[in-house]
């Protein structure tokens, strides 16, 4: 498997493992599986701002995709990204998650972010696992604060620094 920056030929399987996971999973609070015309402009917009957006490739198919971009869009949050990071239904639980995410910190610092949050909507445990192997610690909770498939869900937060000096 190798890890590389994504391209426009990817969008179309990007596009497809989202929208399993909006439409059969609470790790995303997405109700609505976004077009690929959505996944072409964030691309655009990602290549732009030469923040980063990877694929996990095996073989000819996208097994998996993770980016990063500015946590909220108010200027002083320069230093600081949120991830994103899905795997393709059935490729769960063989590495893709970590090696996806072990390169997008190493991106993400060379992109000039300091700090990566992870989001993880209803505190999913495979996320926040990957989460931790990586190093995030958690750094908060919203309790009940999403509603999906008739569930109140929270939201966690985990965090990892980025400086030059943290493991990776
Ligand atoms: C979360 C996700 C990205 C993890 O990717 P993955 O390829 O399955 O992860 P890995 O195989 O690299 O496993 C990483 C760690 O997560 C843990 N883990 C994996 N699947 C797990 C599960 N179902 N339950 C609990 N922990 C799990 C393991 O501890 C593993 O560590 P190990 O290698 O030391 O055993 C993937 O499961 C996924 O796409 N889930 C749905 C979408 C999602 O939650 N995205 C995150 C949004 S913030």
């Amino acid at each position: 498997m190798i890890v590389r920056p994504a391209q426009s030929g990817d969008i179309a399987a990007i596009a497809a493992i989202y929208a399993h996971h909006v439409l059969r999973s609470t790790a995303t609070f997405d109700v609505d599986p976004p077009d690929e015309a959505h996944w072409h402009e964030r691309l655009a917009l990602l290549t732009a701002k030469d923040w980063p957006f990877l694929v996990a490739e095996r073989g000819a198919a996208c097994v998996g995709y993770a980016y990063a971009a500015q946590f909220r869009d108010r200027p002083a949050y320069v230093y600081a990204c949120e991830n994103s990071i899905y795997v393709r239904p059935g490729e769960e639980g063989r590495g893709v998650g970590t090696q996806l995410l072990r390169a997008l910190v190493t991106a993400a610092k060379a992109a000039g972010f300091r700090q990566m949050i992870a989001v993880i909507g209803g505190a999913e445990p495979a996320s926040a696992a990957l989460h931790a192997k990586l190093g995030f610690v958690e750094v908060g909770r919203i309790r009940h604060v999403g509603y999906k498939f008739g569930r109140l869900l929270d939201t966690l937060y985990m965090q990892r620094s980025l400086d030059q000096s943290s493991r990776s």
